[in-house]
């Protein structure tokens, strides 16, 4: 029997079989007993104690310290596209094998962001909580059709995304590390998008801040801007500090740069916040954990 640890909290609430393939597969499971994300610690821990030869894996810290303390792992399987959270030169050097779960949760995350846009635009979460406040207050919104949607990263998630706002009528421009030759949307700098996105929609991976303060300076007054892809790719500070002058109209986001997010945003009316569930859709994590549990049977048995 090789010994797995699920780190992911939810891994098969949706499909409880998933459990027995990895049984079948000669695989002992253990679940995260905390209920939450891990710390370093918390997980080196976990893995030294456990002799773990396997880990499904979250947006834990997989970091250098953590993969040579735990000698006896062989395969990290992501729950997930990003691979921000894993040392991934440390994992090669150490011959840990790492998959990931690329393409099933592109619907997901377009379509949260597309609630995110529209929640922005028609302000649909303010209203909600006024009107449970009893306050009936008829705001006005903004249309998305006409907009010029800037989407940073034209990976399958922001092409997603660029297809269904030009559905509403939109305009799309993009930036993307790679030169891309789209029909629909046009490729121009960072800057350029900046300057003239009414909504900027972040699709990219990354630990540096892509928005900071030459950014929010430049970007249109009024600019609507949502994050569903990592939370250090805003500078959180200057962002609530665009929010409360009114430079900045809205934010929907769904990631922080630390989460469980607890700070000042959270007392800031023009912004909407998900606690990072851009995958939580019940199809796309049964074929997240589905594409995962193979990854990591198959990578057991040896395959890189
Ligand atoms: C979620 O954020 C992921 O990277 O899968």
């Amino acid at each position: 029997m090789k010994k797995v640890f699920i780190a992911t909290t939810t891994f098969a609430e949706d499909d409880p079989s998933l459990l027995k393939t990895l049984v079948k597969a000669k695989i002992s499971p253990t679940m995260n007993p905390y209920g939450r994300r891990l710390s370093e610690i918390e997980i080196t821990d976990i893995l030294v104690k456990g002799q773990y030869d396997g880990l499904l894996a979250g947006l834990e810290p997989l970091t250098e310290v953590v993969l040579t303390q735990a000698k006896s792992l062989k395969v990290i399987s992501r729950v997930g596209v990003g691979m921000d959270n894993i040392d991934q030169v440390a994992a090669k050097k150490l011959g840990i094998k790492v998959f990931n779960t690329p393409g099933v949760l592109t619907d997901a995350v377009a379509e949260l962001t597309l609630g995110l846009i529209l929640a922005a635009l028609r302000k649909i979460s303010l209203l909600d909580r006024k009107m449970r406040a009893g306050v009936w207050d008829k705001q006005m919104g903004a249309l998305l059709k006409g907009k010029t949607v800037g989407i940073v990263g034209f990976g399958h998630i922001g092409t997603r995304v660029a297809d269904l706002v030009l559905a509403f009528g939109a305009k799309v421009i993009f930036t993307d590390v790679r030169k891309l030759k789209k029909a629909k949307a046009k490729q121009v700098s960072l800057a350029q998008l900046i300057k003239l996105a009414d909504i900027i929609s972040l699709h990219c991976s990354g630990k540096e801040a892509l928005i900071g303060e030459k950014e929010i300076q430049a970007a249109r007054t009024n600019v609507i801007i949502i994050n569903t892809a990592r939370g250090s790719l805003i500078d959180e500070k200057l962002l609530l500090e665009g929010l409360s002058s009114g430079k900045i109209a809205c934010a929907g986001l769904d990631v922080f740069s630390e989460e469980p997010y607890k700070g000042e945003l959270l007392k800031q009316d023009n912004v909407i916040l998900t606690p990072h569930v851009g995958s939580y859709a019940k199809e796309a994590r049964i074929l997240m954990e589905a594409m995962a549990v193979e990854n990591l049977i198959q990578g057991l048995k040896g395959r890189e």
